[in-house]
């Protein structure tokens, strides 16, 4: 059995990935000396390879294998695979199951929200021109945070968010209880939840449903003067609507990580917006180091005929 790894569309893509391509095979080999790792397209035996890991592969790569059992996404998201229409159907894809992950997804949005909720944006402003105003910070009952996703990621931020004493508000597909949140599901509950929420937090996968789903009349339900948190992917969010929204002072700002072409172009509005802050989709880096247990476990799975863990629903998306 072999393992493959798939990352990068071209040469170059693959070679500025190196270091974590290195860092994965490192990390699997300490856990498991005795797994057979090789990179796509150098199969010595295509017949052997079972397991393949991916990260912006080429698409259609797979035919070369038919013994294929598993693929792997080596992030949280899976988008990355499911555009690929040549995905042979019999094959189930996992997604990362890290718990490092998930704490560095909750410290990038707890700083975040509480940049917003302390005004450190007003101060660093303030700042620039040596100008002492003690600007209060917002009360945090006035500012409820609203998670859009409570799945592997959204579920630990919106509990440690809670547990740091916001108003904690919860969106999902279907019901969910979970302490110190308030949960709402499904489209009906859509506008009470954001009616509600003066932090809106985006933490959904991009789907069929979820594509430009931040939009003007997602904000326009937002209380006036809330912020927007984009963590998700960059195509849920309409770029033009959030501008206009934060133009016309309905919106009082914004904190990005994702965007519909990264690198953000150096041309784009939200490099120099003065209410918009960019960050390079780093708010949960994958680690090849704490995501290499949930690969090993998977490979073992498959290698015993067991149930994977953290299949992916294709037909949902995610
Ligand atoms: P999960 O698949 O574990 O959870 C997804 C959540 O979204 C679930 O609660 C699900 O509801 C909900 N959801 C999905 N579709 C809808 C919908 N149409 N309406 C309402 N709720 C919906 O995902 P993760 O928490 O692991 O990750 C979320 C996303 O974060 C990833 O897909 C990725 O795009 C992004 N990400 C970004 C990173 C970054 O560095 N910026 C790093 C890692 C991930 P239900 O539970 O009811 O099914
Ligand atoms: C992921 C990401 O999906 O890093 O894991 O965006």
């Amino acid at each position: 059995m072999t393992m493959m790894i798939a990352c990068g569309t071209t040469p170059e893509e693959t070679a500025k990935l190196r270091w974590f391509i290195d860092g994965v095979k490192e990390s699997i080999k300490a856990l498991d000396s005795k797994i057979d790792i090789c990179e796509w397209p150098n199969a010595p035996d295509p017949q052997a390879v079972t397991f393949i890991l991916v990260w912006n592969h080429v698409p259609g790569i797979w035919q070369n294998y038919p013994n294929l059992k598993c693929i792997a996404s080596l992030g949280a998201g899976v988008d990355h695979i499911l555009k690929d229409k040549t995905l042979p159907s019999h094959v189930p894809i996992v997604r990362v199951i890290d718990p490092f992950m998930a704490q560095d997804m909750m410290h990038y949005l707890v700083a975040a929200t509480l940049y917003y909720v302390k005004r450190f944006d007003v101060h660093s402003e303030n700042q620039k021109i040596k100008n002492w105003k003690k600007q209060p910070p917002f009360t945090l009952s006035d500012k409820p945070v609203g998670i859009m996703g409570l799945g592997y990621l959204g579920k630990k931020t919106a509990e440690t968010l809670a547990l740091l004493g916001l108003k904690v508000n919860g969106w999902s597909s279907t019901p969910k209880n979970i302490d110190g949140v308030t949960c709402y599901a499904g489209e009906q509950q859509f506008p009470d939840f954001l009616s509600n929420t003066h932090i809106l937090i985006c933490l959904l996968p991009s789907t069929l449903q979820t594509g430009n789903i931040l939009n003007k009349n997602t904000f326009v339900l937002l209380p006036k003067g809330s912020h927007v948190i984009n963590a998700s992917r960059g195509r849920l969010l309409n770029d033009d609507d959030l501008l206009a929204a934060l133009n016309n002072g309905h919106l009082d700002g914004a904190t990005l990580d994702v965007f519909r072409h990264e690198p953000l172009p150096e041309d784009h509005p939200f490099w120099t917006h003065p209410k918009i802050r960019v960050t390079p989709h780093i708010a949960s880096v994958t680690n090849a180091k704490t995501i290499a247990p949930s690969l090993v476990d998977n490979y073992h799975r498959v290698m015993n005929k067991q149930p994977l863990q953290g299949v992916v629903d294709i037909a949902r998306g995610y």
